[in-house]
């Protein structure tokens, strides 16, 4: 998600963190105390641990030991906001410490409230930490030799070529296989033991723990949760409907879909807008021309930036054809283009950097850099579903599989091929660039060998103690919009939907004045804004390529199918 810039340098951080902020282990209170320097450097910044039951209906089991960290309000305190940053697999700790990010939500609450966030089970300092299922990157790399895992999947234009298809589902069983042999050996693995105690539903009830100790056993609680933390948001308020407080989500997680569909389709309906965030993408290009956006030529419409896309696609795809270990494949250029759909921002950076570099390299003119490893551990890291930002530079992380896994719903005798012929069917009616994504945590859960000491599968329509907000930007690549329109409509009155006429993951992608009013006027004077409250993005000069605006381009958003 955005966190891919906050990740980047999360990795480092972890990778050389030492000593942390003494824990207490009593198992009622948390002491607070500086963090880590490496954690955050800010001044109104403190760190702690929370001793939490690993199975909250059987304290036979032991603990856990949460790792929190919390900003102080600048004004007079009203209590905690707590905070999520998505994944899973994410780090609250290491984000939150983060100055950019405790600015925005210090904006979002007003100033009046703590903000607290913590390491969920399987992620960062908390205990249990970490999953790593493979001692190395060599021996990750090594097990998934030559199958999609670590290439993404080979196709052109709307998967139609027979060879492709062909290609793809005879790595079915041996796929599978992979997948079975990987869920043992996470099984076997430090954490092994810990995997049924990782989940949503523990990741609610942990919060709740931490919400009684700070604020008392019967305070509301303030939650914000931005892509995988809206499904800790909306699993929240139908778990504890009487303990909602000011909540926030965004970038949602359909919780009703995620608990009945099959990957697959789950799958497919989060890719719904993915495609019109492209064709946002190639629009702007076009309207900036050949000034603003050089990959354009004069007198190129957005049909012509997308030919160059294709021509990308095409190429990469015969030179894998030629050669298997070509260092780019075009299921490597859909995984790395999708996570720049996460980020308009950065849109114009990445045509003027990155698609020359690549076409540079599908054309053999620049070196592949890095041996197999480095490169499947970049790709790995680049993808973000997979969550590997939490990582370290030896092997590489499962616990976003974990928690989406853990939670998942039972799919006995679901074969990989079947998944297959579904995910061309999303190529070929859903999303024709981005409908073959591979690999995705969800799509491994049916070869997960454990699931969750508790899932929750809803009610969602349940009277809730406070309204809450559900926002969602209007062209969200994974996180649609209708979504969010989903979960409001469960939850009927007592849930307003917030959007924001804009491009990217969640609404925080792109700059709003207008998004972040309303929910400052919500955390501070409880003043809710008016249902389906549509914002533009502002300030209205903000400017995704030199001369073109986010407005300009919804204006220009081209009609025909890419
Ligand atoms: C806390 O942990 C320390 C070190 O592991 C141990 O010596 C101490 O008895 C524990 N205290 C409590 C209250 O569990
Ligand atoms: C805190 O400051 C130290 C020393 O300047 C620096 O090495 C470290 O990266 C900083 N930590 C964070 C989280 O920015
Ligand atoms: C945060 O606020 C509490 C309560 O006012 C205070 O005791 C504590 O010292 C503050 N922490 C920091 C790091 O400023
Ligand atoms: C990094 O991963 C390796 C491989 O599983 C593991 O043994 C090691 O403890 C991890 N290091 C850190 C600092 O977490
Ligand atoms: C992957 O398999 C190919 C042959 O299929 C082999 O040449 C190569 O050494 C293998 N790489 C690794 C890292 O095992
Ligand atoms: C995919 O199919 C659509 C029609 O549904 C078509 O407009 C588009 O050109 C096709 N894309 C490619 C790359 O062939
Ligand atoms: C489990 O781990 C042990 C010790 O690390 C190892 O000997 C064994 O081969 C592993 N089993 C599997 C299925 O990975
Ligand atoms: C295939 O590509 C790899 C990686 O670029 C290269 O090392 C190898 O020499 C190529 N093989 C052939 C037969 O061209
Ligand atoms: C991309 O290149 C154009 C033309 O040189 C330039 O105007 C624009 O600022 C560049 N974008 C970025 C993010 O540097
Ligand atoms: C609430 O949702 C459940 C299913 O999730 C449904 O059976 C029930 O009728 C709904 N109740 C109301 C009042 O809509
Ligand atoms: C807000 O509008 C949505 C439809 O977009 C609806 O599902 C929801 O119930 C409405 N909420 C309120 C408080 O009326
Ligand atoms: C809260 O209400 C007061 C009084 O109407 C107003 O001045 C203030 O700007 C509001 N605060 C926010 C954050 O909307």
């Amino acid at each position: 998600m955005l966190y891919r810039t906050f990740s980047s340098i999360l990795t480092l951080l972890l990778a050389s963190r030492g000593s942390y902020a003494t824990p207490s282990n009593t198992s009622s209170q948390i002491q607070w105390g500086p963090c880590d320097p490496t954690v955050s450097n800010g001044t109104s910044v403190s760190c702690g641990f929370l001793d939490v039951p690993l199975d909250y209906h059987d304290p036979s089991v032991g603990n856990a030991r949460l790792a929190l960290l919390k900003v102080n309000a600048t004004g007079e305190r009203r209590g905690s906001v707590f905070f999520n940053p998505g994944g899973p697999g994410d780090s609250g700790v290491s984000n939150l410490g983060l100055p950019g990010l405790q600015q925005i939500l210090q904006q979002y609450s007003g100033g009046v409230y703590d903000i607290v966030s913590w390491d969920p089970r399987g992620v960062g300092l908390t205990v249990p930490g970490e999953l790593y299922c493979f001692d190395s990157i060599e021996d990750y790399t090594a097990h998934f030799n030559g199958t999609i895992e670590l290439t993404g999947i080979e196709e052109t234009g709307n998967f139609t070529d027979p060879a492709d298809v062909q290609a793809l589902l005879a790595q079915g069983p041996s796929l599978q296989k992979k997948y079975d042999e990987l869920g043992q050996k996470c099984l076997n693995s430090t954490n092994g033991k810990y995997l049924k105690y990782l989940g949503t539903a523990a990741a609610v009830r942990d919060m709740v723990s931490i919400a009684n100790v700070l604020d008392g056993p019967d305070a509301p609680i303030n939650y914000i949760g931005i892509s995988y933390g809206s499904l800790i948001g909306s699993w929240f308020v139908g778990m504890f409907p009487e303990r909602v407080g000011k909540v926030v989500i965004d970038g949602i997680l359909n919780p009703v879909g995620f608990g009945t569909q099959k990957p697959s389709a789950y799958f497919a309906a989060q890719l719904e807008n993915s495609d019109t965030v492209y064709k946002g993408l190639i629009t702007g290009c076009a309207l900036s021309g050949p000034a603003g956006c050089p990959i354009a030529s004069e007198g190129d419409g957005p049909l012509d930036i997308d030919s160059k896309f294709q021509a990308l696609i095409k190429a990469a795809h015969e030179a894998t054809k030629a050669n298997a270990s070509v260092p780019l494949t075009s299921g490597v250029l859909r995984v790395e283009l999708f996570a720049e759909m996460y980020a308009p921002a950065d849109w114009s950076r990445f045509l003027n950097e990155t698609f020359p570099q690549w076409q540079q390299i599908i054309s053999g003119e620049a070196p592949a850099n890095g041996s197999l490893a480095r490169r499947a551990d970049d790709f790995v890291r680049r993808n973000p579903l997979m969550r590997r930002a939490s990582s370290n530079n030896t092997s590489l992380s499962y616990s976003s599989h974990a928690v989406t896994c853990g939670d998942a719903i039972d799919m006995p005798g679901l074969q990989l091929e079947d998944q297959f012929k579904d995910v061309i069917n999303t190529a070929r009616n859903v999303s024709h660039i981005f409908g073959t994504y591979w690999p995705a945590p969800i799509y491994q859960c049916p070869y997960w060998p454990v699931r969750s000491v508790e899932r929750y599968e809803g009610s969602f329509n349940k009277t809730l103690a406070n309204k809450i907000i559900v926002a969602s930007n209007v062209y969200d690549p994974i996180t649609p919009l209708t979504a969010a329109e989903v979960i409001a409509s469960r939850i009927g009155d007592d849930a307003v939907l917030l959007r924001l006429n804009g491009f990217g993951h969640s609404t925080i992608a792109e700059p709003s004045i207008c998004t972040v009013n309303a929910v400052a006027a919500y955390f501070v004077n409880g003043t809710l804004p008016a249902n389906n409250t549509l914002c533009e993005v502002e300030p209205a000069a903000f400017e995704l390529f030199p001369g073109v605006t986010t407005a300009d381009i919804i204006a220009h958003l081209p009609s025909f199918d890419v």
